[in-house]
């Protein structure tokens, strides 16, 4: 297993290229089931989920090839599988999304259910009620999900749960509303740009949606779509990361490739701290901090508010901000493992229910910590880019789930970051301890 060894205390300078979005691509992959023909996707990243979906997708009949940077070809060749195989699926929940193309196309899927996640209790009720409405038949076998229809018919569908809508739940149900017969009308969706691209494409490929980026999305159902060629919007949450890490290492940054609308809530939050964010140019925004800042009080919700996805790293940004914040994630609200792991690194964090407690430190320090998730573990490459010494983040394949050459790009920006190998990492760093025999 790789480990990153990060020595901290550089700025972060310079100019820096958000990569294409993965959790618009991964939905947006899945799509390419609902139609023959050659799907191509620009600008999409090349991290372990994209190709833990592509080899999902291959086993499904797409034949899937990548040219030069960030354009993924997807065809269907073979139609007669609709079964997802379990090895694929558990190393990646967003797999349920072949589930609304399958059904919508094949007429049948069959795939796992998702088991427990470290980011919180993730159940996929809401997706198969949606099925189900649609005139599917929903079954549960031996851990399989099983949804089988022959003809799906256009439904209402409430997409509201305890802690909003799903994201992935939307996505789903709008790639098998698409090929229904007659109308349909999703309400309470997510408006999580995300979703805005699904749609998007499914409309250039024939579908006809309306609503999207608003709670409700009606869909008139279509026989047939047909291929097109679509570029992923750019990685909202990696951009986040990217202004944390700015403001983290009070450094100086020019980020491109991002879509300032997307982020507008991460601005409002970091600008409130006294990070000052200006757009330069249609997609690119300069951060700089060029005062103290100050800690905030923050929640994350669903979209437009401030994404659970960057939860993580706000909290490892407050760790370092002089007097006390709260942050509270309403939509994952067991999401706090890293706040134990930022503790080890010095941070003041009490977390209890959905809300974590900060109080600010003068300076993080640098220890072995483990990353547990995608987004805890930039969080604590972020803390580590701020430490005082050296930080090693243990099980960072977390991390390459999903940010695309993210060591390149900081030690590009002057960070000092080092990939290597487990068992290549000295455990403790030896320090000189005073005979206490001959001072006794
Ligand atoms: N929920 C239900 N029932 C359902 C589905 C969801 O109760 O049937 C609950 C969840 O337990 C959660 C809330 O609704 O409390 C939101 O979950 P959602 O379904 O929206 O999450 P998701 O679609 O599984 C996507 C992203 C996550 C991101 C969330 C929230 C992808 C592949 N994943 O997950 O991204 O945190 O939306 O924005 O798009 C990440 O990238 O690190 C990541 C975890």
């Amino acid at each position: 297993m790789d480990v990153f060894k990060i020595q901290g205390g550089n700025s972060l300078c310079g100019t820096v290229a958000v990569s294409g979005s993965k959790n618009a691509a991964l939905p947006m992959m899945a799509a390419a089931l609902l139609t023959d023909g050659k799907t191509i996707l620009n600008n999409v990243p090349d991290l372990v989920d994209v190709r833990t979906l592509s080899s999902l997708l291959t086993s499904l009949g797409c034949e899937i090839s990548r040219h030069g940077s960030g354009s993924l070809s997807l065809e269907v060749v073979d139609e007669s599988h609709s079964e997802a195989d379990y090895e694929l699926v558990r190393k990646m929940r967003a797999s349920v999304c072949v589930m609304g193309p399958l059904l919508a196309r094949r007429g049948h899927a069959r795939v796992s259910l998702p088991g427990g996640c470290n980011i919180g209790h993730r159940p996929i009720d809401i997706h198969l009620r949606g099925f189900a409405a649609l005139g599917a038949q929903v079954d549960i076998h031996q851990g399989d999900i099983i949804v089988q229809a022959t003809q799906l018919r256009g439904a209402e569908i409430d997409l509201a749960g305890p802690n909003g809508s799903t994201v992935t739940g939307t996505c789903n149900l709008l790639t098998a509303a698409v090929l229904a017969q007659g109308k349909s009308r999703l309400t309470s969706a997510a408006m999580e740009p995300e979703v805005v691209a699904l749609a998007d494409l499914l409309n250039e490929m024939g579908a006809k949606i309306t609503g999207q980026g608003t709670p409700t999305l009606e869909v008139e159902g279509v026989s047939k779509l047909t291929p097109t060629t679509q570029a992923v919007i750019p990685d909202r949450i990696e951009a986040a990361t990217l202004m944390i890490a700015s403001a983290l290492t009070r450094g100086q940054l020019t980020i491109q490739n991002v879509n300032p609308q997307h982020l507008s809530a991460v601005t409002a939050v970091l600008q409130e701290m006294g990070v000052s964010i200006y757009e330069s140019g249609l997609s690119q925004l300069e951060i700089a901090c060029e005062r103290e800042l100050a800690p905030v009080n923050i929640t994350a919700l669903p979209y437009p508010g401030i994404p659970t996805d960057i939860q993580a790293q706000l909290t490892a940004l407050l760790c370092t901000l002089p007097g006390r914040s709260v942050i509270r994630d309403q939509v994952f609200p067991d999401r706090f493992m890293h706040c134990a792991e930022l503790n080890r690194m010095n941070a003041k964090i009490r977390q209890q229910g959905d809300r974590a407690f900060i109080t600010g430190v003068a300076q993080l320090q640098g220890a072995h910590v483990m990353a547990s998730d995608l987004r805890a573990s930039a969080a604590l490459v972020l803390a580590a880019l701020a430490a005082r010494d050296e930080t090693v983040i243990h099980r960072i394949y977390h991390l390459d789930r999903g940010y695309e050459a993210l060591e390149t790009k900081l030690n590009f920006l002057g960070a000092n970051v080092t990939r290597c190998r487990e068992e290549d990492v000295q455990r403790r760093t030896p320090i000189e301890r005073p005979d206490l025999r001959r001072s006794a």
